[in-house]
């Protein structure tokens, strides 16, 4: 979900649409536009594609303010009444919101008894109660504070007047939003991508302020009208960096873009002598804690699993991995002096945000790593690392795991050094290996497919399996392949397959195996053959260390701390050949949403 705004001296509506386009990555299932012109406000929504609102406009929009918004749904079922923008009873008021409001039944009932409310959304209420408190009187300004003031839970809202073509309302609270600042133009925007078209420069809002956009000036202000000054920055996306270019798909160009990535990663975190070059405020902050804990959601939380293996292995560090949402609202017993460490690819996940919140209130320290800076939880933790790895458009991450991945080896490394460890573990060394080793396997992609559509073409399910580290990996290659194909996937650790799932096993179950630590290569290749003896599948990953007759895809051999990095890249394209041959919608599979701002 997201929302944009403009005002200026061009038509708005192609540059809303054109920044909504901007943020379809992040997922959604209605969008809407309302632009102010001479007759009031003129107001178009659609469930489904931003293709099917522009249908509906068709040579319609006219004005030069103007608002928009993607909703995801949270409460209410994906449909035309509940897509934004929302309008109040008179008319005069209409906004767009991202976020949730907790207390909206409460509010209702104490400002709104008397209003006949047109849906059973959160969102109405706001612009509802703009609207009375502007009927008593107050200025719209003050209006429009006066209602945030009562607002409980998360919101970024665009407001718009149909008296006043001049000016943008603008209110945040815990959900991202950016003020893009021009020449005569000004816009609104959940991220700086959507309006990378209109202008680089970007001005930060923080919590519980508002801003007045006007065509020539910007004004922040606290909810007690109390005026803010701040400067601007500018971001260094490029606008190409958020286009397809020659592919079909993004998911696809970001899968290519891994080798690049961890490149840049090792540039970025080498010093001129070749050694890692890290904040001196990090190194200390992990070398004091007692124990790490890593809390994430989705593909960064599988990121985690491997970043305690690197923890524990190469820095001998005690760490601990939570999802985000269960560690929220079930604290685990924390260790004395405990480090928060926050894996997040946009860095605005609610879950995420809500444990910050939480261990900032008891004292404790936390390091966020993510791929875009400047996101709300690089703002509120004590410390971040970037992972460079450009901005990840697909809902389906690929480039940003293996980069969250790279960046652990980089800490662990760090951690072992200054811990005084023996170790020959070189994560430079080994990330450039890795490197041109994920450039061959992308230009492997025929074997892919061709698995893909041996495998996964008509299955209604597939196994993954693999043991320690491989489990980790495997769970990552299942999330991928039920996220864009809507295959039934599940990644188990090899060993427990037996102890109950083994029963699903039926003649041509597709079970896709990953091997890569010799170790355990025996074990695992048991339990290929308990599912093979059923009738299943099985389609085998390994290493030149671990490799057998018959394997399907073998990858060079790497450090093994390591062999997430390389073994998930097989696993990606599987995975998107398979969403492809079955005719998914890759890029913006149904029902996800790439950055989730709601609990
Ligand atoms: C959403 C996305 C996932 C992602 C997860 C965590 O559910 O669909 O792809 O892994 O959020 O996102 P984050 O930005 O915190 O890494």
């Amino acid at each position: 979900c997201g929302i944009v705004g403009y005002i200026g001296n061009d038509q708005a509506k192609d540059i809303l649409i054109k920044g909504l386009q901007k943020l379809e990555y992040r997922g959604y299932d209605s969008a809407g536009i309302a632009l102010v012109n001479d007759n009031g406000i003129e107001l178009h929504k659609e469930k489904g594609r931003i293709a099917a609102l522009e249908e509906a406009i068709g040579s319609e929009g006219t004005g030069t303010t103007g608002i928009g918004h993607t909703r995801w749904a949270t409460h209410g079922a994906p449909s035309k009444e509940n897509a934004h923008p929302h309008q109040s009873i008179s008319k005069r008021f209409t906004l767009v919101h991202n976020g949730v409001i907790e207390n909206y039944q409460q509010l209702k009932s104490e400002y709104l008894q008397d209003v006949n409310l047109a849906s059973e959304t959160d969102t109405e209420i706001i612009v509802q109660l703009v609207e009375s408190f502007a009927d008593k009187g107050e200025t719209i300004d003050e209006a429009f504070r006066q209602t945030l003031a009562l607002l409980h839970g998360s919101y970024a809202i665009a407001l718009i007047d149909n008296e006043d073509d001049e000016t943008i309302y603008v209110g945040k609270n815990k959900s991202p939003l950016l003020i893009g600042t021009g020449d005569g133009v000004n816009v609104v925007a959940s991220d700086a991508m959507a309006m990378l078209h209109i202008t680089k420069e970007f001005v930060e809002i923080m919590d519980q302020e508002v801003v007045i956009v006007k065509k020539d000036n910007v004004q922040i202000k606290k909810l007690d009208g109390s005026k803010v000054t701040r400067d601007s920055f500018t971001t260094d996306i490029d606008e190409s960096d958020t286009e397809k270019g020659t592919y079909n798909h993004f998911m696809l160009k970001e899968i290519d873009e891994q080798p690049f990535v961890i490149r840049n990663i090792v540039q970025k975190y080498q010093n001129d002598d070749g050694d890692i070059k890290l904040d001196d405020d990090i190194r200390s902050a992990i070398n004091d804690a007692d124990r790490l804990y890593i809390i994430a959601a989705g593909t960064s939380y599988h990121a985690g699993l491997v970043g305690k293996e690197l923890m524990e292995k190469a820095a001998n560090k005690p760490t601990e991995v939570h999802i985000a949402s269960e560690f929220l609202y079930n604290e685990p017993l924390l260790s004395k002096n405990p480090l928060f460490i926050f894996i997040s690819q946009s860095g605005e996940t609610a879950d995420c945000r809500g444990v910050l919140v939480n261990v900032k209130k008891q004292g404790f320290k936390s390091l966020t790593i993510t791929n875009v800076p400047g996101s709300t939880l690089t703002r509120e933790s004590d410390f971040t690392l970037h992972t460079y790895a450009g901005p990840e458009i697909a809902v389906a991450s690929t480039k940003a795991y293996t980069a969250q991945m790279a960046v652990f080896s980089i800490l662990a490394m760090d951690g072992a050094r200054a811990q005084g460890i023996d170790t020959d573990f070189n994560a430079i060394r080994e990330l450039g290996l890795i490197a041109n080793a994920m450039e061959t396997l992308c230009d492997q992609k025929d074997i892919m497919e061709q698995i893909a559509h041996d495998y996964m073409f008509k299955t209604p399910n597939c196994f993954f399996i693999g043991r320690a580290r491989d489990y980790h990996v495997v769970q990552e290659g299942a999330l991928k392949l039920k996220e864009i194909s809507y295959i039934q996937a599940e990644g188990f650790a090899g060993g427990e397959l037996k102890h109950g799932t083994i029963a699903l096993i039926e003649d041509g179950t597709p079970v896709v195996a990953v091997t890569t630590q010799e170790h355990v290569n025996l074990n695992i290749r048991g339990n290929i053959q308990e599912v093979v003896a059923r009738g299943a599948k099985a389609c085998v990953i390994s290493t030149e260390a671990t490799k057998q007759e018959g394997d399907q895809i073998v990858l060079p051999n790497i450090n093994e701390l390591l062999t997430p990095l390389l073994s998930v890249v097989p696993l990606q394209l599987i995975a998107y050949f398979a969403a492809l041959h079955r005719g998914c919608d890759v890029d913006k599979p149904r029902n996800l949403a790439k950055s989730v701002t709601v609990e």
